[in-house]
């Protein structure tokens, strides 16, 4: 079954070479989780370390965030870049105190509505703090999928990039979202690479479409960026 194909060898290799020491790793709040996802979107995590701890040292909780004028705010954000990533974590800390009592929403779809937060980011909040059974789609699973697929459609088609985010959820593990979660963004991050992919030590090997047929530097297929 894609089950046995996919989910549970990746669940079962995160526990023993995926990465568990990271800082947002070693907690289920929502807001330091949030706060680690919006800084890894543009930023390497030997950069974000630094910065994540600096940053909740100021700012331990959305309340303390909320409060904080934007030049605060944006000062402990200077030299990350992506500013606008700044404004809008500063409005979303905002909404969750003005709009839902100060506590983080606990499901995908409510915090995809938030400034700052999308389809992914909100799935990867979902699925780390609750468990929630949703799929994570940033640019390393793309590619991680279509090899492991060979989905050979162009993403820079809106109805294709659905099809995509419909099959993500149909590999989805009726448990253990965290762990999967975790297991693909490291599997994107430290094997299947965009150029010289370590087949040789990816979990999926077995089943993966791309490595059967030779076409791994194919994928992802996108057009006009
Ligand atoms: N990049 C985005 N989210 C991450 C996470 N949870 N761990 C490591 N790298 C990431």
């Amino acid at each position: 079954t894609p089950q046995d194909r996919f989910a549970t060898p990746l669940i079962a290799w995160q526990a023993t070479h995926g990465r568990h020491d990271l800082p947002w790793q070693r907690t289920t709040d929502p807001y330091r989780v949030w706060l680690s996802e919006i800084m890894l979107q543009q930023t390497q995590v030997s950069t974000v370390l630094a910065y994540y701890e600096r940053f909740l040292q100021r700012f331990p909780d959305v309340q303390a965030l909320a409060a904080a004028s934007q030049d605060d705010v944006l000062a402990l954000w200077s030299g990350l870049g992506y500013y606008s990533r700044a404004r809008n974590l500063h409005a979303c800390a905002k909404a969750v105190v003005a709009e839902h009592g100060g506590e983080f929403p606990k499901t995908a779809e409510v915090l995809q509505a938030l400034p700052g937060i999308g389809r992914s980011t909100a799935a990867a909040i979902a699925s780390f703090c609750f468990g929630e059974r949703v799929a994570i789609l940033d640019g390393n699973v793309k590619r991680v999928l279509t090899r492991f697929l060979a989905f050979d459609k162009d993403l820079a088609v809106p109805r294709h990039e659905r099809e995509l985010w419909a099959a993500a959820t149909e590999l989805l593990p009726p448990t253990d979202m965290p762990a999967y979660t975790q297991g693909i963004m490291d599997l994107g991050a430290t094997v299947c690479l965009a150029r010289s992919p370590q087949c040789l030590l990816c979990p999926v090997q077995a089943g993966c479409e791309a490595r059967r047929s030779g076409t791994q530097d194919k994928y992802p297929i996108k057009t006009r960026k």
